[in-house]
């Protein structure tokens, strides 16, 4: 056994205090684990006074920059937002300490600087919570998986709103109730459109992102759209398609390394996929690798103990490189590939459309699909008074052409209404 090895936590709240505690009810074992005992030596918070069951008063402080450079072994960032945590961040590297972070924003936004000072300082940056929180995810992607070649990486990486979509599948309700319900649960973040406009996954899906391909990708590469238009006919197309409709996020490359395309939105998936059956706020993550091929990864991704789970599996891992001297594996984005435009991407699509019922009109929304070079894979039409709603689902197709052939329908004067559009995923040969 070596020395005491020192922890101290930039963040004492729902992940924070949790994690505080943890390090003292685990002391023992953690020991014998790490083969050093680990010391909790101060949390960083803003407010001294609120009550914090679980983390020891005399650990508290509202001097964060003092302990970011108090040159512990390892400061855990569990504060969140860009700035002060970035600086605080890098104040703790140049100090010698290694840094584990939950904070997605932060990586998503500038995890190159990060990367990069860990590298400089010779310490290590784990970030395991940041994405799917208590699921074991970039571990895997960034060790298990280094001797293979990722190709897809498609997920349900916001709990939020697979709540949200599950309520509303199983219960036929409307988008303002389940958010009315989610908002009452406590589950949306303190500004919900980081949730339903998918901006928490998009981050999320740039992290996962970086690490699959070895390549930069940062928020502003993902395409994103939220789940506020989903409607409840939306819901019952897809019910009666036998789908179910997901929030995803999908990291893929394009061709032979030609690009990778990282994108957010709803997407119908067939209710048969390993995806569809995650209901409620669960995360699950589903990998397509050259030589592995298919895997999942599901569990808790929200919530104060398991996000915590995944801060400490990253705490030990530093903490053990400290006692044998070595370094974890850094960032690698050698492949510096492309990042192409969602026109790009291959998808499917579904298009709910009401039409005037009558001759030829089928063939005309058919010649619709036909300009655009896209195929139809599946027609279901419903006939009610002079007027029929048809629901179809396209074979692949780049994204491009798709809009373009929905652009082209709402263009007819015998499409009355373009019901729903959306992408679908998770088909056989998709
Ligand atoms: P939280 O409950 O809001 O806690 C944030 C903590 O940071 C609080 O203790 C707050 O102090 C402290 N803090 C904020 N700004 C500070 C500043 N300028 N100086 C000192 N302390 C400051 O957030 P959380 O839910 O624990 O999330 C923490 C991180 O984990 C975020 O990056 C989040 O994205 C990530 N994460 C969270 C979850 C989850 O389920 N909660 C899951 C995965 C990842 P006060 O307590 O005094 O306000
Ligand atoms: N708002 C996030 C979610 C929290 O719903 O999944 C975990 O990152």
């Amino acid at each position: 056994m070596t020395g005491p090895l020192t922890v101290a936590l930039l963040g004492g709240g729902t992940v924070g205090a949790q994690v505080a505690r943890l390090i003292n009810d685990s002391a023992a074992d953690f020991e014998q684990r790490v083969g050093a005992p680990i010391h909790l030596t101060a949390v960083a918070v803003q407010d001294t006074t609120k009550p914090r069951p679980g983390v020891p008063a005399g650990l508290i402080t509202d001097d964060a920059m003092a302990v970011a450079t108090s040159g512990v072994d390892i400061i855990v960032e569990v504060m969140g937002g860009i700035e002060p945590a970035r600086s605080l961040i890098l104040a703790a590297m140049a100090a010698g300490s290694s840094v584990v972070t939950a904070n997605k924003a932060l990586l998503a936004a500038d995890g190159a600087s990060l990367h990069a000072a860990a590298a400089k300082h010779g310490v290590d940056l784990y970030f395991e919570a940041s994405v799917a929180g208590a699921i074991p995810l970039l571990r895997p992607l960034r060790e298990s998986l280094a001797g293979d070649q990722v190709i897809k990486v498609m997920g349900i990486v916001n709990g939020t709103t697979n709540y949200m979509l599950s309520k509303m599948d199983e219960e036929g309700a409307d988008y303002d109730d389940v958010f009315a319900e989610a908002e009452a649960l406590g589950y949306l973040e303190a500004d919900p459109s980081l949730d339903v406009d998918g901006h928490d996954a998009a981050a999320k899906a740039a992290i996962l992102a970086e690490l699959a391909f070895h390549t930069k990708v940062t928020l502003d590469d993902v395409y994103c759209e939220g789940i506020s238009k989903v409607t409840a006919a939306d819901i019952r197309a897809a019910q009666q398609m036998g789908f179910v409709i997901k929030l995803l996020a999908v990291a893929e490359i394009k061709g032979d390394n030609e690009g990778v395309i990282v994108r957010v939105h709803p997407s119908m998936v067939p209710r048969d996929h390993p995806l569809a059956s995650v209901r409620g706020a669960f995360n699950a993550v589903f990998i397509e690798a050259q030589s592995a091929g298919q895997m999942m990864f599901y569990g808790r991704g929200a919530g104060g103990a398991p996000t915590a789970s995944a801060v400490l599996g990253d705490v030990i891992s530093a903490a053990r490189n400290r006692v044998t001297g070595g370094r974890g594996p850094g960032q690698s984005t050698y492949s510096n590939l492309a990042v192409l435009p969602i026109g790009e991407a291959m998808t499917r699509y579904y298009v709910n459309l009401d039409v005037t019922d009558r001759p030829g009109v089928l063939a005309t929304i058919a010649g619709a699909f036909s300009d655009n070079g896209v195929s139809i894979q599946v027609v279901r039409q419903d006939g009610h008074g002079d007027e029929a709603g048809l629901l179809l689902r396209t074979h692949l197709a780049s994204d491009a052409s798709l809009r373009a052939t929905v652009d082209q329908l709402r263009e007819l004067d015998t499409v009355k209404r373009v019901v729903g559009v959306m992408r679908v995923e998770g088909e056989a040969g998709a």
